[in-house]
Formats: structure tokens, sequence, C-alpha cells
């Protein structure tokens, strides 16, 4: 062999190492049972620490799920929204959907400690992270599905990313579709996950304009609103209203009997009731709760998955709110 033979050689191989790493590797390194040696006790001790906290609030359930998305949209589910600011990187939890709004950075905290005590340095916050939100939604009512574990924490954020990644209240269909596309989510998993707002609460910031400038939105409805979200811009910025108007502490598929009675609260819920080719998969999920549920599990996973840090890529952090 000569010596350029044996360079083609060698960038064959290191080629088929690469695509190897991409086609099996990411996958196979997240499993349901990653733990089970290392950690055995991990699931019960979120779930009776999640159980705990939303009994006392059960708005937490929301923001943890939400905290969970919202970490996931950002470089993946890294832990990276649990990461405060620091001097060599302005993190996420100021980003323009994060600040003021993003919630439940101290339970998670807590339940990190709770895990450092049973198995020290072994769990990963984007684990934990994981986990809690899977279990939100069960407690109130929702799905349960099995969590694919074994993600490391990111040792960096990045606010400009956040603002870049996270879809808008404002955003029209189009937009959330190719947000969620640029995520490797369809339609469906648009629509499903989307169903989240069945639960939790948004202020009055982030859907003023819906109730006060007519358009597709149930008048009755937006008067209701506009009881607690006063039309001048900075005062009662902060009151809060129940995403789903029916039902706001259960994880039921009321969420898209509102939108089909025009009573979504953002502008973004209304998006995916509003003539366009979202609208069948909203009614399905409105008559059938059984398709939601199936559907919402199955995006979870797949939303869970995206580009997660595996290996010894990353940390497993000791403190969810810095790097080691
Ligand atoms: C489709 C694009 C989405 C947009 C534009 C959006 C936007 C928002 C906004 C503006 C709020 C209220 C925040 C506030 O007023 O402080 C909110 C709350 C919430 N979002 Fe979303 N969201 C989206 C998708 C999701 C997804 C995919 C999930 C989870 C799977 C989710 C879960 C939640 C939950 C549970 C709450 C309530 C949080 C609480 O009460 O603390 N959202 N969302
Ligand atoms: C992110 O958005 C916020 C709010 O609009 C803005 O103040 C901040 O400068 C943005 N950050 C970056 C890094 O672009």
């Amino acid at each position: 062999m000569d010596s350029n033979q044996l360079i083609a050689f060698l960038v064959i191989l290191v080629t088929l190492l690469l695509q190897g790493n991409n086609n099996t590797v990411v996958e196979a390194q997240l499993r349901t049972d990653f733990y089970l040696s290392s950690c055995p006790l991990l699931l019960p001790t979120v779930r009776t620490a999640v159980r705990n906290n939303v009994l006392r609030e059960p708005r937490m359930g929301a923001s943890l799920l939400r905290l969970f998305y919202l970490d996931c949209f950002v470089n993946g589910c890294d832990g990276s929204i649990l990461l405060k600011d620091t001097s060599t990187f302005t993190g996420e939890q100021n980003a323009v959907s994060n600040h003021n709004s993003a919630r439940g950075f101290n339970v998670i905290d807590d339940i990190k400690s709770l895990v450092e005590r049973v198995c020290p340095g072994v769990v990963s916050c984007a684990d934990i992270l994981t986990i809690a939100a899977r279990d939100s939604v069960s407690m109130l009512g929702g799905p349960f599905w099995e969590v694919l574990l074994g993600r490391r924490d990111a040792i960096t954020a990045s606010q400009a990313a956040a603002n870049s990644s996270i879809p808008l209240p404002t955003s029209s269909l189009s937009e959330l579709i190719s947000s969620f596309s640029q995520h490797g989510l369809t339609l469906r998993d648009l629509v499903a996950l989307s169903g989240a707002h069945t639960i939790g609460q948004a202020q009055c910031r982030n859907f003023r304009t819906r109730i006060y400038n007519g358009g597709n939105i149930n008048p009755t409805f937006a008067t209701l609103r506009q009881q607690t979200c006063p039309i001048i811009s900075g005062s009662g910025d902060e009151n809060l209203a129940p995403l789903d108007f029916l039902t706001p502490f259960v994880f039921d598929n009321s969420y898209f009997v509102n939108l089909m009675s025009q009573r979504g609260l953002l502008h973004s819920d209304q998006e995916l009731f509003n003539g366009g080719s979202t609208d069948a998969i909203v009614r399905e999920y409105s008559l059938n709760l059984l398709n939601f549920r199936r559907d919402f599990r199955s995006a979870m996973v797949k939303m869970s998955m995206l580009s997660p840090l595996t290996g010894s890529d990353g940390e497993v952090r000791q403190h969810c709110g810095r790097i080691n």
C-alpha cells in the first residue's frame, strides 16, 4: 500500500466510524434502564418530590413541564435552561420567552439535592428535568410513559440561541410549523405538544393583543379575560389567566375543545385552529382523548431525544444552577 492508498483507507475508516456514531450511538446511549444499578431509587425519589410540590401548588406541574420544553428547544435537552448567568456566558433564563416567566428552578434544585443524597454525582440535571416533566403530566391526569435516560449536562448556555429557538405567543401557524420542523417535529407533534397548554397559566402581557383586537376570538371569552387584563400596556402585565378555560389543572383534551370554540388564550394557540393545515388534528384531539394521550406521549419522547449530550460529553452537574 502506498501513502496515498493509506490516506484514502484512513479517510474511509474515519468516515465509517463517524457514520456509525451518527446512526446508532446517540440513540443507543439513552436508555430506560440507564440508572438501574447506579441509582435504583432515582425514579421514586423524583416522583415523590414532584408529587409533594404539585400537591402544594398544582401549577408547579405545568411549570416543570414547560421548563423541560424550554430546555429541549435550545440546543437539545441538556439542562442548559437551569444554568444561571455567569461572567463567561449569558444564559437562557433571561431570554425573551423565559424572563419573569419560566419557573420551577428551585423545585429542580431541591429534587437534585434529594437525588444527590441517595446517589451522589451520578444523575444529570437534564435527566432529572425529563423525569419531573413526565411525573408532572401523569400526576395531573395525563398519560404516563417510560423515560429515556442517560443525558449529560451542558457546560454552557446561550441567550442568543434561546431568543431565536423558542416560538413566541405572537407566532403565526407557519412560524410554529417551521420552528417545530427545525426540531424534527411534525405537524402532529406540534399540535399534540401544544396540548400541554391544557394546564398552567399565562400572563396578560402575552395575550393582551389577542383579547382586545377582535379577530378569531369568542367575544364573551374576550370580555371575560379583559376583566383581569387591562388594555393599557404596562398595567397588570403579570396578571394570570388559565391557558385552558375549562379545566386549568387537569391534563385532558379540553384545550382542543376550547380552540374549536375560539377560546384559545394565546394567539399562537388559536393559530392551530384558524382555517389552516392543523385544523383537522385539533378536531381529532378534541373528539378523541385517547388519540391525544397517545400522540402526546410519543411526541414527548421524541422531543426528549433532541440532541442529548451522552457518553463523556458535558458533565454531571453537582448543582443544577451552575457548572462544576
Ligand atoms: C407551540 C409553541 C408554544 C408557544 C408559542 C408557547 C408559549 C407559551 C406562553 C407565552 C406561555 C405563558 C408564559 C407566561 O405568560 O409566563 C406558556 C405557558 C406554558 N407552556 Fe407553552 N408554548 C408553546 C409550546 C409549549 C410546549 C411544546 C409545551 C410543553 C410540551 C408547553 C408547555 C407550557 C405550559 C405547561 C405552560 C404553563 C406554565 C406555567 O403555568 O407555569 N408549551 N407557553
Ligand atoms: C434576547 O432577547 C432579549 C429580549 O428581547 C434582549 O434584551 C437580549 O439582548 C437578547 N439577547 C441576545 C443575546 O440576543
